[in-house]
């Protein structure tokens, strides 16, 4: 083989190892809600603004973070959201237990 086939077939390997790597950046999430039940304007929405945005501007009303809710929820549970990025324990706490709870409009 030569040298140059064979170079591009070790970084051809190579990238399909880093394609198919699962792109969670977070250990799985269990939430805790215990406590008062969450707001949506004063405990989600700031998250969804501070944490999620620079990625999801479409995360941006109530209505479409609530069309999106299951799919918001077990991103977070199975730790593949917040892409590249950290969220405190509260702030995912505050999303899940929210959904959790009925995901109102409060
Ligand atoms: C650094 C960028 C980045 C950040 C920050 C980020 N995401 Fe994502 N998100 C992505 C990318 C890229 C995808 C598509 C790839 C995939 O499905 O993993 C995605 C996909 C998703 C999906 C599945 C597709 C959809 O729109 O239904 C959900 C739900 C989601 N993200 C929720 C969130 C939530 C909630 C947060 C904040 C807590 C968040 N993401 C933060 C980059 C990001």
């Amino acid at each position: 083989m030569r040298r140059k086939t064979m170079l591009a077939v070790i970084l051809f390997s190579a990238a399909l190892i880093v394609a198919c790597k699962k792109s969670s950046t977070n250990p799985s999430f269990t939430p805790d809600c215990t406590g008062a039940a969450k707001s949506f304007s004063r405990d989600v929405l700031p998250v969804f603004q501070s944490v999620c945005s620079t990625c999801h501007s479409n995360f941006s009303s109530y209505s479409k973070i609530y069309a999106d809710r299951s799919a918001i929820r077990s991103r977070i549970v199975d730790g593949s959201m917040p892409q590249n990025s950290s969220a405190s324990t509260t702030q995912l706490n505050n999303v899940v237990c929210w959904i959790d709870n009925g995901a109102p409009n409060n």
